[in-house]
């Protein structure tokens, strides 16, 4: 039996998580909840699982929590809340679900504190990837993706020799605007990049996959987790988003992973892992004919990136100036206060702005991550 917290277990990933756990009620448990404002939602998943030590993101919220429900647990709230259940002495496996950098310390603490930590917080890795490793190395703990290319991945180079690998591919759906003209991509209204044409996701990482940003924050996770060089990784655009990952060898041969798109899948292999247990959609379809389709990104109409390829050249904490800036330039576009186009052009800036450090710790990093915030929030009020 694993013990979970599940940290942003309201969101996509979090629901979707609870959604593995009921199904196999015999062997994952929850024993911590973590989640930010959606009150009601929580309320209702603490009553149906009752963890013992739960966190919401705000003392009012807390408070409301603490006369709404129908059992006593240990109710936390904000950064410590969180890191109260990511290190929940409790839990053998945290799911770390939250979204943005927001959810770097708790990754890392629940790697320290030796557990399973299933990473769907890709923002982590990106951010402070050598710190997480080192994190789990004093932990002794486990790291394994949730994000779907990297589970992919994770399968296809399993038990691998390194040096058998040549190149790794992770694919894109292309996001809703794979084949809009450069001038429309650039009038793109927030409506218009929230309609995915294959993935139900948070706001967040949507339009990340509208502007490809999402595929570069891959591509510097990709190469974090399996230790691969920027040339060692490629992107294919893949619109049926069935393949998702292929691992390319020095004898020319490539393997495929592929399954149907929905996250419970590498969830349930990330909570479960090295186990197969039953999975949790219905068993991939071969009688249906299918036509799949594989073409290369266009780093023209899709700048962010481009960005992403630089920042990881560029190493130290060029990805946390890369991660930081379009967090904040993603925020005021969903909030109307900047066009789709500037999204890429507040990165670039940002990016030439902020020189890159070496990598020291986290404090060097979240220092790192609130200059460029600063920086990126200055160029979107002069640009509003
Ligand atoms: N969705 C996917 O299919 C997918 C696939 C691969 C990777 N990912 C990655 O997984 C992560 C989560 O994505 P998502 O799509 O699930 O996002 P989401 O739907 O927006 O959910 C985010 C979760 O984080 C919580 N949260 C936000 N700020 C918080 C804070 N300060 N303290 C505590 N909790 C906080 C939210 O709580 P409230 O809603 O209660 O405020 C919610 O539970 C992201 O890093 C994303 O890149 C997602």
């Amino acid at each position: 039996m694993r013990h979970l917290a599940v940290l942003g277990s309201t969101g996509s990933i979090g629901t979707s998580t609870l959604d593995v756990v009921e199904a196999h009620p015999d062997r994952l448990s929850i024993v911590a909840l973590a989640a930010g404002r959606n009150r009601e939602l929580f309320k209702a998943q603490c009553e149906r699982f009752r963890p013992a030590c739960v966190s919401v993101a705000e003392p009012a919220d807390a408070a409301w929590l603490q006369a709404a429900l129908n059992y006593a647990p240990e109710i936390h709230h904000g950064a410590e809340g969180l890191m109260a259940c990511a290190t929940c002495p409790d839990a053998d496996t945290v799911v770390a679900a939250v979204v943005g950098a927001a959810g770097l310390a708790s990754t890392e603490a629940a790697l320290r504190a030796g557990r399973r930590v299933c990473v769907a917080n890709k923002e982590s890795l990106v951010v402070g990837g050598a710190l997480m490793h080192q994190a789990r190395a004093a932990g002794a703990g486990q790291l394994l993706p949730v994000d779907s290319e990297h589970a992919a991945l994770h399968q296809l180079l399993d038990g691998r020799a390194p040096e058998s690998i040549r190149e790794v591919r992770i694919t894109a759906s292309g996001g809703p605007f794979r084949d809009w003209p450069l001038e429309r991509i650039q009038a793109a209204t927030v409506e218009e990049a929230l309609n995915h044409p294959t993935w139900k996701m948070g706001p967040k990482i949507t339009i990340d996959s509208a502007t490809l940003m999402n595929k570069g924050l891959e591509v510097i996770e990709a190469s974090v987790l399996f230790g691969l060089k920027p040339e060692q990784i490629q992107v294919t655009i893949h619109p049926q988003s069935q393949v998702h990952a292929m691992a390319g060898f020095h004898d020319g041969t490539y393997q495929l992973q592929v399954c149907a798109n929905d996250m419970k899948l590498p969830i349930q292999y990330a909570l479960t892992y090295p186990e197969r247990l039953p999975g949790p959609v219905p068993v991939y379809d071969w009688t249906q004919a299918r036509t799949w389709t594989f073409s290369l990104p266009d780093l023209e109409r899709f700048p962010c990136l481009g960005l992403a390829y630089a920042a990881l050249r560029a190493g130290g904490t060029a990805p946390t100036i890369l991660n930081a800036a379009n967090e904040e330039a993603v925020a005021a576009f969903l909030a109307g206060r900047t066009s789709f186009w500037d999204i890429q052009a507040c990165v670039a800036e940002t990016l030439a702005h902020l020189g890159p450090q070496p990598v020291q710790n986290l404090a060097q990093v979240m220092a790192c991550d609130h200059e460029a915030r600063a920086r990126a929030r200055a160029w979107l009020d002069a640009h509003a």
